[in-house]
């Protein structure tokens, strides 16, 4: 659990109050356009949660008692590969445009490098998803290249812009 002045990071768990809050967190228009897996029902929503709680930093966003959001550093088991982690990130809408993401993205990007000793840390996002950039570069990311039609969804081949942080 990292605890800091504006919220609490801690494991998400299956209960009736982080499963309604990760849907929540996913449902409106700017979530939807923005993640490539967004939980419509609290079913998927739970499964979801059941998929990846076993990860060992999937942090939920807690404050004052609400679920806020949620944060995640998905670490590669490969040797070769486990100097470095993923970042992933988001705000239920009653949170958002408050600073609060920049804070909690430097906050698990902080606790990467000095508790878990990471090296690099990347994480991708939208070229329209002018907040998760601005968060991403407020916190010392750096745009390393953008992956032309990377994913394909509702029809559309869309562009993932690359960001990483290495120490
Ligand atoms: C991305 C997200 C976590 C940002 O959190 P937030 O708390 O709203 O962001 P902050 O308040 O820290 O703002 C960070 C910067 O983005 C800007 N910003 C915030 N919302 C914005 C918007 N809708 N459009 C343009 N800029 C925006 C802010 O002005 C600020 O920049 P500034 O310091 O230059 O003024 C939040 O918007 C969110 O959860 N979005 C939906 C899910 C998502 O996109 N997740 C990331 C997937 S890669």
């Amino acid at each position: 659990m990292i605890k800091t002045k504006d919220f609490v990071l801690r494991s998400i768990t299956l209960s009736k109050k982080d499963i309604q809050g990760y849907l929540e967190c996913h449902l409106d228009k700017d979530a939807q356009r923005n993640f490539t897996n967004a939980p419509r029902t609290l079913t998927e929503a739970k499964s979801e949660i059941k998929k990846n709680m076993i990860l060992p930093h999937y942090l939920a966003v807690e404050i004052d008692g609400r679920f806020a959001g949620f944060v995640h550093l998905e670490l590669n088991k490969n040797p070769k590969y486990k100097h470095s982690a993923v970042i992933g990130f988001g705000l239920h809408k009653d949170f958002r445009g408050r600073g609060l993401g920049t804070k909690v993205v430097k906050t698990a990007t902080n606790y990467g490098f000095r508790k878990l000793k990471l090296v690099r840390i990347s994480g991708l996002c939208r070229p329209f998803n002018k907040a998760s950039i601005r968060v991403l570069e407020k916190s010392g990311y750096k745009l390393e290249g953008v992956l032309k039609k990377s994913k394909f969804i509702n029809g559309k081949y869309l562009d993932d812009m690359i960001w990483a942080k290495v120490r």
